[in-house]
């Protein structure tokens, strides 16, 4: 278990926020805006002062039954490592800063799912060894698009297990800046990508776009093999299949697509306008909910 206490980060900036107008992608401008945007939405919650709600047997059989926990807890100790180890190779004390403060936050969804499984009883499998990644672009780049995936379908689950009851309202309240969080990630990680590749020397260019199909080729890769490995009783992130029959009794895929794309645009539609939005996601899911039947 990682038991690294959390030291808060210093969000001190003396970068203005750009004034209302349009802004060119790519631009200082831009940059400070996606930055800042990720700052001064911080949140300075301690996991070490929730309260876990005590919650009544069936709620808990419930909760503990999910076979999230695993990957929940990997997932966020990878993307910490990942994100940390990326900002430590940026030169812009801007950028530096906000990438160190999305990597603090990716740590403390640690402590907090570690507080949760504690809180619960919730049995984890052992967790791999985390090596430091050999290319820190790269692993922040699978972090960012992950969450750009699993955000959204967490989004949708979210809600729908929160209407239906699964989740009691006290435990709502507790993961909902969890889920706020990887919201503002996302759209940092796009703006940062928009940013970023408008900003490398003209040779990188070519290799960085075909790094970026790489990393969703790898993405895709990895669902994929998550999925199969459901069979052999492993616990997995494929919430979409899984998680959905668990999480409401009347939900189909169709409606459950629905729930994700209002929820995205619910969560993301709050921030500067000016910013970009994550849309190949989104986009392919409502490719997908026109063909499908009801
Ligand atoms: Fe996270
Ligand atoms: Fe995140």
């Amino acid at each position: 278990m990682n038991t690294t206490a959390l030291v808060f980060p210093d969000l001190a900036v003396d970068a203005p926020v750009p004034a209302p107008g349009p802004i060119r992608f790519g631009s200082e401008a831009h940059k400070v805006l996606f930055c800042r945007t990720l700052l001064d939405t911080f949140d300075p919650y301690k996991p070490a002062v929730i309260d876990w709600p005590k919650l009544d047997k069936d709620a808990q059989d419930r909760i503990t039954a999910l076979p999230i926990w695993d990957i929940a807890v990997q997932t966020e100790n990878r993307a910490g490592l990942n994100v940390c180890t990326y900002a430590e190779e940026i030169a812009d004390p801007l950028l530096k800063k906000a990438v160190e403060l999305n990597g603090f936050e990716e740590r403390r969804h640690r402590h907090v799912l570690s507080n949760l499984v504690e809180a619960y009883g919730i049995k984890l499998a052992p967790e791999p060894v985390y090596e430091r990644p050999r290319d820190p672009e790269w692993a922040f780049m699978v972090t960012g698009y992950s969450e750009c995936i699993d955000s959204f379908f967490a989004f949708g689950l979210f809600e729908t297990a929160k209407q239906s009851g699964f989740f009691p309202a006290e435990l709502v309240d507790t993961f909902e800046p969890v889920v706020h969080e990887e919201g503002r990630h996302i759209l940092f990680f796009v703006n940062w990508v928009a940013w970023h590749r408008r900003n490398m020397p003209l040779w990188r260019r070519p290799w960085f776009e075909l790094k970026v199909l790489a990393v969703w080729a790898f993405l895709i890769w990895e669902r994929i093999g998550i999925a199969g490995d459901v069979s052999n009783g492993q616990q997995d992130n494929n919430f979409t299949v899984n998680g959905a029959q668990q999480l409401g009794n009347d939900i189909n895929v169709k409606k459950l697509m629905g729930i994700c794309l209002a929820e995205n645009d619910r969560r993301l539609g709050v921030y500067d306008k000016r910013l970009k939005r994550p849309r190949f996601v989104p986009f392919m899911i409502r490719q997908i909910r026109r063909v499908i039947p009801n």
